[in-house]
């Protein structure tokens, strides 16, 4: 999964001139390769910059998080949250669970971010509280749902944000030749734009980030 998108040495180039990451969210990002399987899920240095800018832009008082894997993007979006804000983050995996422990607690974000293990889309109708920005990057078939979920807990001005929208490069070849998860992606991304309240980006960053801001009800 996740071809670059642009040249091997300019995303080398792009690395060495971004912020270097964290002695935490190396030593994670290296754990997780070393030991963890789909390691490649891993949104890494630049997506994580990225995310780590949102944050530090927006300043949220509570992030939602669709899709923990081993805590790198929970750990990057928490970076600009509010003296009292808070960072929510579902995984369906409980054998990460103690890796993401481990890495919030050396990140310094324990008490900053709530794990909760279970199926998102049973997860999500839970939550009250109003999210500042929402990041979805889970199960790639039910990113429609856990938009249209999210929604309504979304701030007006509020940004939502999900991952591999362009799926390796797959979104832009004919239907008959896109896998299950490609055709998902591509009904997300139609879903999105004839959804006139958000407007949206499509960055051609790594896999892909919709960003989409809260416009209107
Ligand atoms: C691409 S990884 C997340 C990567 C992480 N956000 C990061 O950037 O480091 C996707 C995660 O979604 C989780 N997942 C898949 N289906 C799910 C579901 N129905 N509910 C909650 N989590 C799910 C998987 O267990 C996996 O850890």
């Amino acid at each position: 999964m996740t071809k670059l998108l642009i040249p091997k040495e300019l995303d080398k180039y792009a690395a060495e001139y971004t912020s270097p990451e964290t002695k935490a969210l190396a030593a994670l990002n290296r754990e997780t390769n070393m030991k963890v399987p789909m390691s490649v899920m891993l949104s890494g240095h630049i997506q994580g910059a990225f995310l780590q800018m949102v944050s530090h832009m927006v300043k949220p008082k509570q992030v939602l998080e669709i899709g923990t894997f081993t805590g790198y993007s929970a750990i990057c979006l928490a970076q600009g949250l509010q003296k009292d804000g808070h960072l929510h983050t579902i995984d369906i995996n409980e054998e990460l669970e103690d890796i993401c422990f481990r890495y919030f607690c050396e990140a310094g974000l324990e008490g900053k971010i709530t794990q909760h293990i279970g199926d998102a889309a049973e997860i999500i109708p839970s939550f009250t509280e109003p999210f500042d920005i929402v990041f979805i990057d889970a199960d790639k078939q039910n990113y429609g749902l856990y938009y249209d979920l999210v929604f309504d807990k979304v701030v007006m001005g509020g940004i939502i944000l999900a991952d591999n929208v362009l799926f390796d490069g797959e979104v832009v070849l004919p239907e008959e030749e896109q896998g299950k998860n490609a055709r998902a992606m591509h009904a997300f991304n139609n879903k999105v734009k004839d959804d006139h309240r958000v407007e949206q980006l499509l960055l051609p960053l790594r896999d892909g980030i919709m960003m989409m801001r809260k416009v209107a009800s």
